[in-house]
């Protein structure tokens, strides 16, 4: 049987929700994931570093393992000010401000329409040197939906990049050969996001034979051309800018299963799996560490962990369904089979 031991993995973009779903949320991405980086998209969205600080509290009462440390990034809205910029730079808990187009994705209302009005506060963030954490779609319905990131890149992003070329940017989730093109066509201090999802599946996934819901998540996932250019940014040996963000993104099976289902996918009990799968098929399971467990530390300037991950080559099938709060949340592969799986750390430290 293989056996892969690496650092332990971080996930630099998750979505642990709040209230009853941290009961599932929490204890789920502690089992793979030392540090996460949780989005601000709640109802109402993580606006303040006092709302932060709240938030961190809620989801540490739940963890278990006194290494599990959260990051939170702060919504960038209509009403963000300077000030919270110059508090969030000094709460050591805060790694950036997440920027969503207003429209583009699930809880995005309070996003902003045009970043060329917000200029006064992207300064302050360059010379913070506070990272931008964009979700990099386009939100104009006259545009295709497999053309929205492309398009954000070469509207929004790169104009955006030249007028300020030392704000550190993420470019989140990051689903096209031209994401990819662009993070490396940039300095060290830009990077981006990839999630299992977008390595393991295309759009065939979702939408050939069947409509499978479970697929669906913005950005919607594209042709297998994109899905290839992903594996080979991550899988290449010494790349550095490409890190695992796996945007596990859980929403009740009646709000997904439904007339108007929501966008996300559930991946926090199958990211690690998923990956070693991909990255095994691919012969490319020496790159696997740099992208789960030491880009994303390096980018955000913190150091690696310490406690291992042990992965083996063992057969498991993916729950069905999983409970939190009387809603039952379908990961993404439920029912099916996985050919790696994570190992329970032995004698790891936990919360009493
Ligand atoms: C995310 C969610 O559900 O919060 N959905 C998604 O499809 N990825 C939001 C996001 O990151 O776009
Ligand atoms: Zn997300």
């Amino acid at each position: 049987m293989q056996i892969l031991n690496i650092i332990r993995p971080d996930d630099w973009h998750i979505h642990l929700r709040d209230d009853e779903t941290l009961t599932l949320t929490v204890p789920l991405a502690e089992q793979t994931f030392t540090r996460v980086l949780a989005m601000p998209n709640l109802t109402p969205p993580l606006t303040t570093v006092q709302g932060i600080l709240s938030y961190r509290e809620r989801i540490l009462a739940i963890a278990k393992n006194t290494h599990f440390t959260p990051y939170f990034s702060v919504y960038f809205t209509n009403n963000l000010t300077a000030a919270t910029l110059h508090e969030a730079k000094l709460c050591p808990w805060i790694l950036g401000v997440k920027l969503y187009p207003q429209g583009a994705t699930t809880h995005s209302d309070w996003g902003i329409n045009d970043i060329t009005q917000h200029f006064d506060i992207v300064s302050v963030m360059e010379e913070l040197a506070l990272p931008l954490l964009v979700h990099g779609e386009v939100t104009d319905n006259t545009i295709d939906i497999f053309d929205r990131e492309a398009r954000f890149i070469e509207s929004v992003l790169i104009p955006l990049q030249q007028r300020f070329p030392k704000l550190p940017i993420v470019l989140e989730h990051i689903s096209t050969a031209e994401a990819v093109d662009w993070v490396h066509s940039m300095p060290a201090h830009i990077a981006a996001t990839v999630t299992a999802h977008h390595l393991a599946f295309n759009r065939n996934h979702l939408l050939a034979g069947n409509l499978r819901p479970d697929y669906y998540c913005l950005p919607i996932l594209k042709q297998q051309h994109h899905q290839q250019k992903l594996q080979q940014a991550v899988m290449a040996k010494n790349q550095s800018q490409f890190f695992l963000g796996t945007d596990s993104a859980p929403h009740s099976q009646q709000k997904k299963y439904s007339a108007c289902g929501c966008a996300g996918c559930f991946t926090s009990p199958i990211a690690l799996p998923l990956l070693a799968e991909v990255f095994s098929l691919h012969n490319a399971l020496s790159s696997l560490e740099a992208f789960t467990s030491i880009n994303g530390a390096h980018f955000y300037q913190l150091p690696l962990n310490t406690q291992r991950l042990c992965l083996t080559q063992s057969t498991w099938e993916v729950p069905q369904n999983y409970s939190a709060g009387g809603d039952a949340f379908i990961p993404l592969y439920a029912g099916q089979t996985l050919s790696w799986q994570c190992q329970p750390t032995a004698g790891q430290p936990t919360h009493e």
